[in-house]
């Protein structure tokens, strides 16, 4: 194989921006669209100049002219479109969050597991290069013990009721929308998670719209995290540690620069240049392990979307009941 052929699912905001993005990507080539509407995937498949547009994801999966899909349909629908995926052998890159339930989250990655297939959740900020400086600062052990997160997301959504972000039926809620990034930061810096803490608002619609978290992970470690999509909030982050802190400036989810402190030194800055938005490093990532057999992601795995599910899964069932 001598480059990964990309097929999208959907043409809404995300697949536009990721398909912009990959101009930026190595490895793979763009060369089909689905659309619940063929004249949708066919405009869009001229736009951005890709072979094939087609109405079924069925007929874009069995016609052995794509060695992946991107789903990037409402939250919704991750499920069943990654799980027919799956089953016909194709591989997955699905948008964030993978599905709506940890259940369901567990049954794909069961599913490309027995078939052998990859599977990945798109969390792209794990490939951006200032947060993977960082995660290398922590491991080396520059701000020593790590002891903390904070981390929020946010911003002030002017939609109608009956958009993704505030519709329950699509999915809607601050937390799966940008709820699930400040808690992958946590995850990823702190590890597992022993005591979830919240309290959330709700909107008209019934889904949330705003919510602080607190989360306890091992050896006393916590985060204190914020999301929302009714007010706009800094979308900073911070690492502290026993020795010193990583700070991410606004944004830090598709972070260009990093302050790095450490005791009785100067704080230093570090800045990161790449070209557009950084949705090209997740798949150039997703074609290194195509291209090199791998069915799991070794840096964004299995385990890590899992985990990232199970506590989205507890902060919903706390406001259910
Ligand atoms: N990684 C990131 O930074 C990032 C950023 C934004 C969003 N996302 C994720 O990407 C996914 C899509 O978000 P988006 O902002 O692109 O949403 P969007 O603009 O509303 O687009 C979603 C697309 O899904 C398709 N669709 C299928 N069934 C639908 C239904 N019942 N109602 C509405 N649309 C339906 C439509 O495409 P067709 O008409 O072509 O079928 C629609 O354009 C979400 O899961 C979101 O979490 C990720």
């Amino acid at each position: 194989m001598s480059a990964i052929r990309w097929g999208i699912l959907s043409t809404g905001n995300m697949a536009r921006q990721f398909v912009e993005d990959f101009q930026y990507s190595q490895g793979g080539i763009l060369k089909a669209v689905c659309s619940r509407q063929q004249k949708d995937a066919e405009s869009f498949a001229g736009e951005f100049g890709l072979e094939y547009a087609y109405s079924s994801l069925d007929n874009m999966l069995e016609k052995g002219q794509v060695d992946i899909v991107y789903i990037a349909s409402p939250h919704s629908h991750h499920y069943d479109a990654a799980m027919t995926a799956i089953r016909a052998g194709i591989p997955v890159l699905c948008e964030k969050p993978m599905t709506l339930t940890l259940q369901e989250t567990e049954a794909l990655y069961e599913a490309a597991d027995k078939a052998g297939v990859f599977l990945m959740e798109a969390l792209w900020s794990r490939f951006n290069p200032a947060i993977a400086e960082a995660v290398d600062m922590v491991r080396q052990g520059r701000i020593g013990e790590v002891k903390s997160v904070q981390a929020n997301f946010g911003f002030a959504a002017d939609v109608p009721d009956s958009h993704r972000l505030l519709n329950p039926a699509l999915g809607g809620g601050a937390l799966l929308d940008v709820g699930i990034y400040p808690l992958f930061l946590s995850l990823l810096m702190l590890g597992d998670v022993k005591k979830v803490q919240s309290r959330v608002e709700t909107g008209a619609t019934g889904v949330d719209l705003y919510e602080d978290i607190w989360l306890e992970h091992e050896e006393g470690r916590t985060s204190s995290l914020t999301a929302s999509i009714d007010r706009y909030l800094p979308n900073t982050a911070v690492i502290s540690g026993s020795k010193g802190y990583i700070e991410f400036p606004s944004h830090w989810f598709a972070a260009r620069s990093l302050r790095y402190y450490r005791e009785g030194e100067e704080a230093e800055w570090y800045s990161f240049d790449f070209p557009g938005n950084g949705w090209h490093f997740e798949a150039t990532h997703v074609n290194e392990c195509l291209l090199s057999g791998q069915t799991k992601s070794p840096v964004y795995t299995p385990e890590d979307s899992i985990r990232l599910a199970a506590t989205v899964d507890c902060l919903l069932a706390q406001w259910k009941s």
